[in-house]
């Protein structure tokens, strides 16, 4: 069996929050005194995360991507990645990190089952780092990166939410860094998921937003991009080639473009409900009086979320307050 979406867009991938946690306070995706986290109790099990996966391979999920909050401060995800592996009709796992504790993890993910790993970074320049995160942390990143080259990740991608007036003086040293790392760095645009008003940013979500067009045309002045359909990837970027030297660049825009109609993916939340899209509100449960409910009913949520995807761009005048990215995972 297949999940079948408006637009017939076919359901083949599930990204996996392990947790709601994060040891960053990205200021625009948390507010500086953190967000209350959910009692562990309230977190899905390992085991039972498996069982919801087992019910997804059946019906044609075959890659899965692991996230937060930020999914390396959980313990024991190496044996969530091998269960998962282990799944007949799984063939890729990857996972979303602010890479902070790669450096000393990368290795056993690799050996775990673990393919490949995108990385968030929001800026090159250490003071900037921290005063975004709240973490002096960004040669630890940068020991993140080398740590999961070696450890045969591939490909390491970087993710850059485009940050009006924070970081976007720093889209051509960018794309310098992606090319002379030889990594797939790609520009996010930033969606309005949460009340930008409480942040030292001030302001609103309209203000931080930079469309990836001008990211692009900036771009085009100093480098000769190359359009590459073959970086690997299940997600929305478009990516482009250096003509001269490694590495790559993405762009993706949530908001500006139309990725919805081509959307191929389910979210499990780390409190167990089944979101069929990031910029909708609805979500379903898995949990019945505190139980997690049958396969049978598993796939029949699937389902039901696969046939409620939006088809259209669901940001266009939505007002998302019931979760911010750290509690969806992107
Ligand atoms: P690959 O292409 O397989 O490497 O993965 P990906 O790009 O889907 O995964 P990643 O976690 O790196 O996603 C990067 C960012 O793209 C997310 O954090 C979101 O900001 C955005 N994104 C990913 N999937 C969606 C989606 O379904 N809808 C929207 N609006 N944005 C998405
Ligand atoms: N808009 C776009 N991307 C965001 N992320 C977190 N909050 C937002 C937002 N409001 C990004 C992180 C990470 C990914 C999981 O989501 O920086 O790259
Ligand atoms: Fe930063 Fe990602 Fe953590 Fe949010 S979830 S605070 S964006 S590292």
């Amino acid at each position: 069996m297949s999940l079948k979406s408006s637009g017939d867009r076919k359901i083949n991938y599930m990204r996996i929050s392990v947790t709601d946690r994060c040891n960053f306070r990205c200021n625009y995706c948390l507010p500086d005194e953190g967000v209350e986290w959910k009692p562990r109790d309230e977190i899905m099990s390992y085991e039972k995360i498996i069982k919801v996966a087992a019910a997804a391979v059946e019906d044609g999920i075959k890659y899965f991507r692991l996230t937060g909050g930020e999914p390396l401060v959980r313990l024991g995800i190496e044996k969530l990645i091998d269960r998962l592996d282990n799944l007949s009709g799984c063939e890729e796992i990857s996972l979303t990190t602010n890479g902070y504790l790669l450096a000393e993890k990368a290795e056993t993910l690799s050996d775990s089952g673990l393919e490949r790993v995108n990385i968030s970074l929001d800026t090159l320049d250490p003071d900037k780092f921290r005063d975004i995160t709240g973490i002096d942390g960004l040669n630890q990143v940068f020991e993140g990166i080398k740590a999961a080259k070696s450890a045969g990740l591939d490909p390491v991608k970087l993710n850059v939410v485009a940050l009006k007036d924070i970081n976007t003086d720093e889209i051509e040293s960018f794309a310098e860094f992606a090319r002379d790392e030889s990594l797939n760095l790609r520009f996010i645009e930033y969606m309005p998921f949460y009340d930008t008003e409480q942040c030292d940013f001030g302001g609103n979500g309209d203000d931080l937003f930079y469309p990836l067009s001008k990211i692009y045309n900036r771009i085009e002045q100093e480098f000769d991009l190359i359009p590459d359909q073959d970086i690997k990837g299940r997600g929305p970027a478009k990516n482009y080639q250096f003509s001269s030297g490694g590495g790559s660049l993405g762009f993706i825009s949530p908001i500006s473009g139309d990725i919805c109609k081509k959307c191929n993916r389910l979210r499990l939340t780390a409190d167990g409900y089944i979101r069929p899209c990031l910029a909708s509100e609805i979500e379903f449960d898995l949990f019945e009086e505190g139980e997690l409910i049958s396969r049978k009913k598993i796939k029949k949520i699937l389902s039901d979320a696969a046939s409620n995807k939006n088809l259209e761009n669901g940001f266009k005048g939505s007002n998302l307050k019931k979760r911010n990215m750290s509690q969806i995972g992107g």
